[in-house]
This record gives structure tokens, sequence and C-alpha cells, in this order.
């Protein structure tokens, strides 16, 4: 049976990841696969989780199953962290079921997608997040893509975009990145958002929003501003989130799939459909990562720690994006550059060609991913001044 399988290529973001390992070059960078990197280059557990991890081996008293839903308290608190006091969380709207990372919240939504309406195109921005298309398909939906990214000028198609939505037929789903666009970085502000948000009422169309940078732009509030303007204004919107980046949590996969419905009624239907969709795939999600998530989120020295320890890598980032344009804009190179320190989150375009990419792995040990996304965070004192010169060599010849 096997023998009739083609090989496929490598993911293109974890293909490089695995590269980059086998590299021997001293001077390598690793801006490639998104997860955050301190100054040493390292991705170390946060002191909030180690203390949380060590609250669980002394109290936890079972390793049995934890139901469809996951931890109902983590569920809880994953609603408030994302919708705040929101109206539809009084109105007792709001159902989440706990997944496995933000990529399993979201395969989650594509198979309650199909039990809605198989016959739905989930529509997701010019350019996306690689993984958000081939999942959306492999459970069977199709998918089409409206402007986003402005390439040439480093901003926002907004206007494209608003058209092409406004053609969107009833009842398909528009995916939308809640802040820190991944893989541009640009973000809608709050007046798009509105805009957004009455169109959506308007044509009909379902907002997916996929928020897996929370706190990594603004704030955590800030962040979660397009969100709540959406909740405001729809009766039906479906959130996958993730703790990978905030809580740094990458490997434990932990994340949620939320649905809002337009009464309680309907809430407790859709969540017997959400239910039996996570049934059907993996039974029940892991225990660990929302055990930990749930831990600091109900003490308030923990919550603290981790407020505190999520600002500082947010204010890393930022501080990197306007070294590295003012890094870059010592170099002689002919591209500006400054459009990187308006962008948000972990990732920007470089703008640089393949064959520039290419020489950038090859001559220089520097990984970045095929689209000249770049993970600002795996930029340090250490090695922006490599990184800058590389990209001046590059862009020169
Ligand atoms: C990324 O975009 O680099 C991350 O979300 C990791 C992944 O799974 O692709």
């Amino acid at each position: 049976m096997f023998s009739v399988l083609k090989p496929l290529p490598t993911d293109p973001i974890l293909g490089l990841m695995a590269a980059y390992k086998q590299d021997t070059n001293p001077n390598k960078i690793d801006l490639g696969v998104g997860v955050y990197k301190d100054e040493l280059g390292n991705t170390p557990v946060l002191k909030a989780v180690k203390k949380a991890e060590a609250f669980r081996l002394e109290n936890e008293t079972s390793k049995s199953y934890i139901g469809l839903a996951g931890n109902l308290d983590y569920c809880q608190k994953m609603e408030s962290l994302l919708l705040g006091e929101h109206k539809t969380l009084l109105a007792n709207r709001v159902r989440t079921a706990q997944a496995p990372g933000g990529t399993g919240a979201l395969r989650v939504a594509a198979e309650f997608i199909m039990r809605c309406n198989p016959k739905a195109t989930v529509w997701v921005t010019t350019p996306t997040w690689a993984n958000h298309i081939s999942l959306f398909e492999a459970a069977g939906l199709t998918v089409k893509e409206y402007p986003y990214y402005d390439y040439e000028n480093k901003d926002l198609l907004f206007d494209e975009m608003i058209n092409t939505l406004k053609q969107v037929p009833k009842g398909d789903v528009v995916l939308l990145h809640a802040c820190c666009h991944n893989p541009s970085g640009m973000d809608l502000n709050e007046a798009q958002w509105k805009v957004v948000a009455e169109l959506a009422k308007e044509v009909g169309f379902t907002p997916l929003v996929d928020i897996a940078y929370q706190g990594f732009g603004s704030s955590l509030e800030e962040d979660a501003r397009g969100l709540r303007i959406l909740a405001d204004a729809v009766e039906e919107l479906i959130i996958c989130s993730s703790c990978s980046k905030n809580f740094g949590l990458y490997r434990e996969r932990i994340g949620a799939c939320s649905l809002i419905a337009k009464d309680s009624a309907t809430a407790d239907i859709s969540n017997s459909v959400l239910l039996s969709v996570v049934r059907s795939i993996y039974s029940m999600p892991p225990a660990h990562g929302a055990d930990i998530v749930n831990t600091i989120l109900s003490s308030t020295e923990l919550t603290q720690m981790w407020h505190q320890e999520l600002d500082e890598m947010r204010s890393r980032i930022n501080g990197l994006r306007t070294q590295i344009k003012e890094t870059l804009a010592t170099k002689d190179i002919a591209q500006d550059f400054s459009f990187i320190e308006r962008q948000h989150g972990m990732f920007s375009f470089l703008g640089i060609n393949k064959e520039q990419i290419t020489r950038l792995q090859k001559e220089y040990g520097i990984y970045i991913v095929g689209s000249s996304r770049v993970n600002v965070a795996g930029v340090s004192d250490a090695n922006i001044e490599y990184f800058a010169n590389a990209v001046a060599d590059v862009c020169k010849s």
C-alpha cells in the first residue's frame, strides 16, 4: 500500500528548523520558526510556568481522563483572557474546548465548520500562515484568499480587502489574525476592525479569529481589541487561541477553540457538535499545558509574574524592531527597512528575493523563511551587525 506514495517536500517552516540544526557555521542565526528567543538565543521556560509545574507535580492527584472539553477551569480562564468581561460571556453565549495547540484548535474549527456547512469557503489573507491553507483543505473545505498585505508599500491593502470581503457569500467563513499577523506583522487598526465587523454583519459571513500572539503586539488587552469589536457586532464567531507563544508552552500543545453563538441555547447545541468533533479526532486533549495555564491564571502572584515576563518578551521584540531598522539604515542599502518598526509581533517580511534568501542561508548561515519572513526575536546585540552586513551584502549584488 505504501509503495504508491510519493515523497513530499518538507514543511517550509519546520524544514528550516532541521536545516539550521545541522548547519555547522558558528555564526549561524535562526530567524525561521516563530519561537521567542532571549538575548542569548535561548527559549527558556517562563518562571511562572516553572512554578506552576512544581505545584502540579506536588498536587496532581490523578491521571484519569479529563473529558472532551479538557480542563473546564482553563477554558473559562481563556474566555476571560480573550474576551474580558464581554457581553457575550455575561449572556452565556460562549463555549470553549481546550485544544492541542492553536493548530489543533484550527483543525477542530475546520471540522466544526464542515458540520455546519460543508460547502463553506474559508477566506484567508494573502499571504497567511502557510499551514492555514493546508489545514482547512485537509478538512475538506475550500480555501480562497482576500487581499491583505501590500508588498510594495509594506502596508495593508485595506480597500482591496474590503472590496473582496463585500463579495463573500453569506455562510462563508473569513479568517482574521487578531494581532501580530503571521507572516507580515501588519495589523488592522481599531477603525479598520470596526469596518470589518460591520461588514461581517451586513454580508453574513462568520469571522474566525486566529489569536496566537496575544500580548506580543501591544498588550494582552490591546491585542484582543479587534476580536472584541467583532464579538460586539456579530451573532456568531469562532476563536482559535494558542498559549504556545505568550506562555512559552510551545511543545505542550495548548490552545482552545471557542464559539460565540447567538444565544445560550444555540451555544449548547453548537458545543455538543464541537465536542463530537473533538471525540472523533483525538478523543480528549492532554492535561499538562492547560493545568499550567490555569494554575498561573488562578494565582495573583503567578499572573503578575507572567505579565512581567510577557512584557519583557514584547519589549525585547519591539526594541529589536527599532534596532534592526536603525542598524540596516547605517549600511549602504538602497531599500528602506523602516516599515519593520511599524509592524507588530515576531514577524516581518524583509522584502528580499529568493536568490538573496538562499545566499543569506548558504553564505552566512542566516535562516529565514522562503517568503522572506524573519522572526525578529532571533536577532540579538551579538548578531545584529553580522545580520545587517549580510543583508547589505546580498542586497548590493
Ligand atoms: C510559525 O509560524 O513559525 C509558528 O507558528 C510555528 C509553526 O508551526 O509554523
